[in-house]
């Protein structure tokens, strides 16, 4: 396959088996992470592996997360957390604060090139992934934060969903149609 095919192919999966991730997968995707292009080596990533009684906590801590976020809104509740439990590995991925705002922008930077060598690498692995930062991603939320235990001079970047993809999500992938380079594109000619 070339890369062009890989990136074509590439899809945010949400729907996954209740199967467990073999633990030499999840050794892929975070090898595939540590290969990230990222600035003076400072290879500013942590992974935070969530799965089974881990899991459990972050299911309570999504509860807690709705039940605040959409008093008035039950079902919206009910479907977000299903959603949670129907995932068998959930990710967090943390960048390095560092000591100016330059070098831990470039870290967040190196971790997006990161969190993109794992979307490509679960996708050889024939695993669903999507990268969460809204709702039950709780990117936005100090509460992510907390459950990994506040790590010192870290921030949250990415909270990845994996599983392997159901029948269903199979089914209803579809390419998003993506605007031409050409419309993205000035070509400084002076
Ligand atoms: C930084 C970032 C944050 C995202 N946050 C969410 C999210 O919170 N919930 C979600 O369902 N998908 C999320 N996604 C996945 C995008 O919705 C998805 O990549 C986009 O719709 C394009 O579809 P594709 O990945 O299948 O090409 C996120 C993707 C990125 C890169």
């Amino acid at each position: 396959m070339t890369v062009l095919e890989l990136l074509r192919n590439r899809r945010a999966v949400r729907n996954y088996t209740n199967e467990k991730i073999e633990r030499k997968k999840i050794e892929l995707l975070l090898e595939a992470a540590t290969l990230a292009p990222n600035d003076r080596m400072r290879e500013p990533w942590n992974f935070y592996i969530i799965q089974e009684e881990a899991k459990l906590r972050y299911e309570k801590l999504a509860l807690e997360f709705l039940e605040e976020r959409f008093p008035t809104k039950p079902s919206l509740i009910k479907s977000s957390l299903d959603v949670v439990r129907n995932t068998p590995l959930i990710i967090i991925v943390t960048s390095d604060i560092a000591s100016n705002d330059a070098d831990s922008k470039d870290n967040e930077y190196a971790v997006c090139c990161a969190i993109h060598s794992m979307w490509l690498q679960a996708q050889e692995l024939d695993l669903g992934f999507v990268w969460r930062t809204r709702g039950v991603g709780l990117v936005h939320d100090s509460r992510s934060f907390d459950f990994i235990g506040s790590p010192e001079g870290k921030k949250v970047i990415g909270t990845l969903f994996i599983g392997h993809p159901s029948q269903n999500a199979l089914n209803q992938q579809k390419e998003k149609v993506r605007t031409s380079f050409e419309d993205k594109t000035i070509w400084m000619e002076r």
